[in-house]
């Protein structure tokens, strides 16, 4: 492992391994991400599995440019307004995912809005910017531990695991980001953080809480989850006409109109990153439901086993 001077070479050679589906410690203005390829399934899941998330919470996109940001979020005169005044800069925005956009459906857990920002910080810039497409980057801690606001940390929590990380200093803001739903009429403040209430209220207007009972701290818990809108069940026994499988392992049942196989070789780390692009493609007609195998309830396999249990309750 190389925790890397953030000069012109190593940020070069950061971009290069990031394109090759490879992680990278980042430094940001908030806090170190662990930045991985926005648009490569593969990336995502690897990512996943290093940070030991136990079920796959959406990712932060991270820009270098409004221009990048429009090719895969749509921006109203709201967002474009909002980003306009406090990027670069500790604002998140939640916004509708273009269609078509040419990014990880792992990174969003199956969504179809998107969180994008732009660091304040030179080194991530000059690194989305190599990279030529937007980063996705949830804090380089692991799972349920401290985030991280200086290479030093992230080297602790990760060791030889992480390939390169690079040193930008300590991070100057270190306090959470703010992070902005512009999907619904009414902006809602999903976490607050250090751009104010205030500052985005007076940008455009009214800013409303998340409803009453919601965690405001944990946005992913309000988030309506990736559901089928065909009935998905986690069972593949009896096929039903129409039924699509959605398969793991080398010996899938027979009988399905359609199958696509997460993993044949029984790789949870592929099969996370086939999951939702697999789930959007049998959730379409002809199909008139999916069956499930069952995946192993260890590594990823929970984080998998934990989103397909979701879609399964949404689809009924
Ligand atoms: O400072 C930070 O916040 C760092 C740096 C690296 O950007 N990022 C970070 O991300 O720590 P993370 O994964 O802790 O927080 C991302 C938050 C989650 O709460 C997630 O639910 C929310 O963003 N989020 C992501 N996509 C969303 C979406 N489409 N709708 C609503 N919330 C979303
Ligand atoms: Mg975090």
């Amino acid at each position: 492992m190389a925790v890397l001077q953030s000069e012109p070479a190593s940020i070069a050679e950061a971009a290069g391994h990031l394109k090759a589906h490879g992680l990278v410690g980042m430094p940001t203005e908030t806090v170190y991400g662990l930045a991985c390829d926005a648009t490569s399934d593969r990336a995502v899941a690897s990512l996943y599995e290093l940070k030991e998330r136990p079920r796959f919470n959406p990712l932060i996109l991270h820009v270098s440019s409004l221009a990048m940001a429009e090719t895969f979020a749509v921006f109203d005169r709201r967002a474009r307004y909002l980003a306009q005044r406090n990027w670069p800069g500790p604002l998140t925005l939640v916004l509708p995912l273009k269609k078509g956009a040419a990014v990880s459906r792992l990174a969003l857990a199956g969504l179809d809005t998107v969180a994008v920002r732009m660091p304040d910080h030179d080194v991530a810039r000059k690194l989305i910017a190599a990279v030529g497409g937007p980063l996705a980057a949830p804090s380089a801690n692991k799972s349920g531990f401290l985030s991280p606001t200086l290479a030093a940390h992230v080297q602790a929590s990760f060791g030889p695991q992480l390939a390169i990380i690079l040193d930008g200093g300590a991070c100057p803001i270190g306090v959470e980001l703010t992070i902005v739903d512009l999907t619904g009429e009414e902006p809602i403040l999903l976490r607050p953080g250090a751009v104010s209430r205030e500052t985005i209220a007076a940008a455009i207007g009214m800013v409303v809480s998340p409803p009453v009972g919601a965690k405001p701290t944990a946005p992913g818990m309000l988030l309506a989850h990736y559901a089928p809108h065909i009935p998905l069940r986690l069972d593949d026994r009896d096929p039903k006409p129409g039924e699509a499988l959605l398969a793991f392992g080398a010996a899938p049942p027979q009988g399905f109109e359609t199958m696509l196989n997460l993993s044949e070789s029984e790789d949870l780390t592929e099969a996370a990153a086939n999951l939702f692009a697999y789930l959007h493609e049998l959730d379409q007609p002809p199909h008139t439901g999916i069956a499930v195998m069952r995946v192993p309830e260890k590594g990823l396999g929970v984080a998998i086993n934990d989103r397909l249990r979701r879609a399964a309750a949404g689809s009924r």
